[in-house]
């Protein structure tokens, strides 16, 4: 065994699972950039058996990813996981990540299987994935709630089969720290052949244990931490990464293992998956949260002026909290724009797309004299996603006084042609979202609807998030813009261009049966 500790980042498969999270082909290649300046060891990209646009998604990854192993997730089927194989044929480093649950709830209940046939399959599962690349991860679905005898022996069938990473999912969230630890210490002392695999956890947050039980696997032997930015993932979500990395980083004391983790690219991987998936980043958040290195009362100030070590624990530079400059201004040229993108990694495809972008920084830089690296990440994100846009906002005008209605009045550009209607709402936001439902009238119920700041300041934009449901699919818009209002429109209109789109994918965990293609 190793003492490197091995970070598998599932932001863009498990993350994406969160409702409302999906993201298209180009913003996970954004995100994939960004963890590869992160220097996680492993990007799972994707599902790619789950629709044509995952398998997309997962080759563009592949294609663009020099520095990071590439994972693509296949459940334990042949098409699944010659599907996973050819999205990442380009890939320099693939990993196939192949499972199948092994509780007896889910055995039973949702594969209607026999435990040795689950074996069976798991066995030859892996042996096809070897067939494509040496680098094979399996996981037992539920482990957390799976007997350890069987997993014991399911997992000595696999490494023997060809697994070079065997994953331990707490899949449900049910375990505690010290019982989840034990569990890892057993099973690493049980399978005999364990010497001949990576010992990886992947656990879900549902009673708050995530991170605490990835550590306390750590420290009976797990050696891969499966992890999220900013914790997004499937119901109450992943292990935080910039949580687990920054415990061991901090408790060297503790944990013997180091990750390759490059902390100063954390803050930047927050922001740029809380505003590619509208999902803010709650303030007194650990690591990444508006709160989290802001000494507020007198006292701690005091402590932390006499002798930084008083309060604080961690320096907020080393994750990368005072990267956040001004970068550009009102004067800024076109190429200056360009070398700016590309340090942050952003490349877009299309000179059109860059002066699209290069429009839209001259318009913000009319109305905000420093631009910061954030509002790069939210203009970038703000100018792709306008041009997915069946619906395009053209002009909105709100007025709003006191003891009257709020009225908005809003142009769309809409199948070929531009419509203006004027509606009445309790307050500007609700006029404008009427206004907008007067023009598409889309059947959807808005779920959440939340305004934070890109940067400091009362001249910083605004960063409006909005989710709409329909028939049970769920979605995030997001818009942003010195002006909250029109930042508003934006977000509600890219809300709906994404639940009006076509949408037929598959969930990975969620199958009636696993037997369809099996012999
Ligand atoms: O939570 C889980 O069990 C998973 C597996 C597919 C690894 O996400
Ligand atoms: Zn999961």
């Amino acid at each position: 065994m190793t003492d490197k500790l091995f970070i598998f980042d599932t932001t863009l498969r498990d993350g994406e699972q969160s409702p409302g999270a999906s993201m298209t082909k180009d913003e996970k290649i954004r995100i994939a950039r960004a963890l590869e300046k992160l220097r996680v060891d492993v990007i799972e990209a994707g599902f790619p058996a789950a629709s044509v646009g995952d398998f997309e998604a997962v080759q563009a990854v592949a294609n663009v990813i020099n520095d990071c192993s590439v994972c693509g997730l296949s459940r334990a089927l042949d098409n699944d996981i010659d599907r996973a194989a050819e999205a990442l044929k380009s890939a320099v480093s693939p990993r196939i990540h192949t499972f199948i649950a092994t509780s007896p709830i889910h055995m039973e209940m949702k594969l209607r299987m026999q435990p040795e046939a689950v074996i069976e399959q798991a066995v030859r599962a892996v042996k096809r994935a070897r067939n494509y690349t040496d680098n094979v991860e399996f996981s037992a679905e539920d482990a957390g709630r799976s007997e350890i005898d069987f997993l014991c022996r399911i997992i000595e069938a696999v490494i023997n089969a060809g697994a070079t990473t065997i994953n331990i999912p707490d899949t449900v969230g049910y375990k505690v720290p010290e019982r989840f630890g034990r569990m890892i210490g057993q099973l690493i002392e049980r399978v005999p052949n364990a010497d001949k695999a990576i010992f990886s956890v992947h656990c879900h947050n549902d009673l708050g244990l995530a991170v605490a039980n990835s550590l306390s696997a750590v420290l009976n032997g797990a050696r891969q931490i499966e992890c999220t930015i900013n914790g997004l993932g499937e119901r109450a979500g992943n292990a935080a990464l910039e949580e687990v990395v920054m415990a061991t980083k901090t408790r060297p004391d503790i944990f013997t293992c180091e990750t390759g983790i490059d902390t100063t690219q954390i803050m930047n991987c927050s922001r740029l998956v809380s505003n590619i998936t509208g999902f803010p980043v709650q303030p007194n958040k650990a690591i990444v949260g508006a709160n989290a290195f802001a000494h507020e009362s007198g006292i701690h100030q005091d402590g932390v002026l006499k002798h930084r070590q008083t309060y604080e624990i961690m320096r907020a530079e080393d994750v990368g909290w005072s990267n956040n400059r001004m970068v550009l201004g009102k004067h800024s040229g076109r190429n200056a724009f360009r070398a700016h993108l590309k340090q942050l990694n952003i490349e877009l495809s299309t000179e059109e797309e860059l002066n699209t972008a290069f429009a839209r920084f001259k318009e913000l830089a009319d109305k905000k004299h420093e631009i910061y690296d954030e509002d790069l990440q939210a203009l970038v994100t703000d100018t792709l996603a306008s041009e997915r846009e069946v619906y395009k906002l053209l002009y909105l005008r709100v007025l709003s006084e006191t003891g009257e209605l709020p009225t908005a009045q809003i142009t769309l550009f809409m199948n070929g042609e531009e419509k203006t209607v004027s509606a009445k709402g309790s307050g500007p936001v609700d006029a404008i979202f009427k206004a907008i439902e007067a023009l598409v009238n889309s059947n959807t119920n808005l779920l959440v609807y939340s305004v934070s700041n890109v940067t400091n300041g009362t001249d910083a934009q605004g960063e409006v998030g909005v989710r709409l449901e329909k028939e049970g699919r769920i979605v995030n818009g997001q818009g942003s813009d010195t002006d909250i209002l029109v930042a508003s429109a934006k977000a509600y209109l890219s809300a709906l261009n994404k639940i009006l789109s076509p949408f037929n994918r598959q969930h990975p965990q969620q199958h009636s049966s696993i037997c369809e293609d099996t012999p």
